[in-house]
């Protein structure tokens, strides 16, 4: 066998290197390559049966009783439980990733003292809390006496040994996957391939076990889950757990499911005693709206298969450098740079002199192509002083032509509306029977300039 020199791997994606240089490849980080051991091989894993046929195989149909047997274990919290597609499956691993200090140990803690307290062995496992502090956590939200076994251990031998004691859990959960080390690994605690040694031997247990398996990741300052990009392709399900600092709200959404949608996500609101579940985004979102301002509109959105209303707010000011400013919270940022483009050429708006800011207010990211119609109506209603009326919500896919395209789900989004007080919606004038429109007068645009004419006058 050839000798092996020293190994590279790139700490923000785990991308392997047999030599050193200063930005990877891979993901296009600076300076994030550092030596590490090879990863080692799996235990026994060298020599399977000297050749002979081991691995077995199955016919499809005779598994049937296999899934039956797995019914999915429900949190109890509605707003979690949407998220992962109707609970948890028992043998699965599950990723969440967030800022630190956005609420994953509470909201964690909050679903293990809920299944603890149906009869079900949870085990919480903290790698960076001692067991006193995580039981002065679970007092302020009033579950200090949920019966979930807590343990303060960050070697992944030491846990899975500790794990096969007493009956076997229903849940576990790991916080965070960063503070784990496995004596298999050569290498320094959080680097990637102890990330990813511990995260394999983690998931060897929870799909030899049954047991579901939670895994907390941090998250770097852009959003990714740091190190363990490589986790996230070993897990069945990565959720991430959003907010802004300012605000309460904290938004729970699946990257990926194995057992489930992505596009559900579920609404919470961060209080002195843990997390409450918000059943109504909208009436939360538009809470503290003001009325009466121009460059506001109001987005009839659907997140999953729940409409969401949120305002959308924009702030179109003359600029004072050469190249004026375009930015963007809560939206997509070549999305505007279109929706720009297109009130330019077929609107006839004159943005080339103007700073450009948008906002989706409380905190939502909103990833709809139908958010268009929106933003150009608060982006017109800025550049132009006009006010848009209150009542009105908007929803609309725009195309490069300029024309107002039909989204899905319309009248969902108009039932919405109305059961909030809405009077009208501005929206496109093809697609399907919206029926009665849930009582709101209508108000249907088939392009851009329609709308800028509407708006002026
Ligand atoms: P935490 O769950 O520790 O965050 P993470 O595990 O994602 O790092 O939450 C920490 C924040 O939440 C902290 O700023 C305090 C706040 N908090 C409340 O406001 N109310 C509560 O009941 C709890 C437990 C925490
Ligand atoms: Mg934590």
């Amino acid at each position: 066998m050839a000798k092996r020199g020293p190994t590279y791997i790139c700490q923000a994606c785990g991308a392997v290197y047999h030599r050193w240089q200063g930005k990877c490849d891979a993901c296009g980080t600076w300076s994030s390559l550092s030596e590490e051991a090879q990863a080692a091989p799996v235990p026994g894993g060298r020599t399977s049966s000297n050749g002979k046929a081991r691995g077995r195989v199955f016919a499809l149909e005779t598994l049937k009783g296999d899934t039956q047997d797995a019914p999915r274990i429900k949190a109890g919290i509605g707003e979690l439980d949407r998220v992962t597609g109707g609970g948890f499956v028992p043998g699965s691993v599950l990723l969440i990733g967030g800022n630190p200090g956005i609420g994953k140990s509470t909201l964690l803690m909050q679903a293990c003292a809920a299944l603890a307290l149906s009869g079900r062995r949870v085990v919480y496992v903290s790698g960076e809390e001692s067991t006193g502090q995580v039981r002065l956590r679970a007092e302020r939200m009033g579950l200090a006496e949920a019966p979930v076994d807590l343990a303060a251990e960050t070697n992944v031998e030491d846990i899975i040994a500790t794990l096969g004691q007493g009956s076997r859990p229903a849940l576990v959960v790991i916080d965070s996957i960063q503070t784990m080390w496995s004596g298999e690994v050569e290498s320094a605690p959080g680097t990637v391939t102890q990330v990813r040694g511990s995260a394999q031997a983690l998931i060897r247990y929870a799909k030899t076990s049954g047991a579901c398996l939670i895994l907390v990741g941090h998250v770097t300052k852009d959003g990714q889950i740091a190190g363990p990009r490589v986790v996230e392709h070993m897990v069945d399900a990565v959720l991430s757990f959003e907010g802004e600092g300012a605000h309460a709200f904290r938004i729970l959404r699946a990257q990926k499911n194995r057992f489930g949608p992505t596009d559900e996500i579920g609404v919470f609101e961060m209080t002195g005693m843990g997390l409450s579940e918000v059943t109504n985004p909208s009436a939360l979102f538009l809470a503290d709206r003001d009325q009466a301002a121009p460059g506001a509109a109001v987005f009839a959105g659907i997140e999953g298969t729940r409409p969401v209303l949120v305002e959308i707010q924009a702030l179109v000011a003359p600029t004072s450098l050469g190249t004026p400013r375009r930015a963007v919270v809560g939206w997509d940022n070549s999305r505007l740079a279109m929706v720009l483009a297109v009130l330019e050429t077929h609107g006839g708006l004159k943005l080339g002199q103007h700073d450009v800011y948008l906002n989706v207010a409380g905190g939502l990211r909103v990833n709809e192509p139908a958010a268009d119609l929106a933003v150009a109506a608060a982006l017109v209603s800025s550049l132009s002083g006009a006010i848009l009326p209150p009542e009105s919500v908007y929803f609309g896919e725009i195309a490069l032509s300029g024309a107002i395209r039909p989204v899905s789900v319309a009248p969902a989004r108009l039932r919405e509306a109305s059961k909030l007080g809405f009077e009208s919606a501005l929206m496109p004038s093809g697609g399907a029977d919206t029926g009665d429109g849930g009582g709101l007068m209508l108000r249907r645009f088939g392009h851009v300039t329609e709308l800028v004419a509407d708006i002026a006058a």
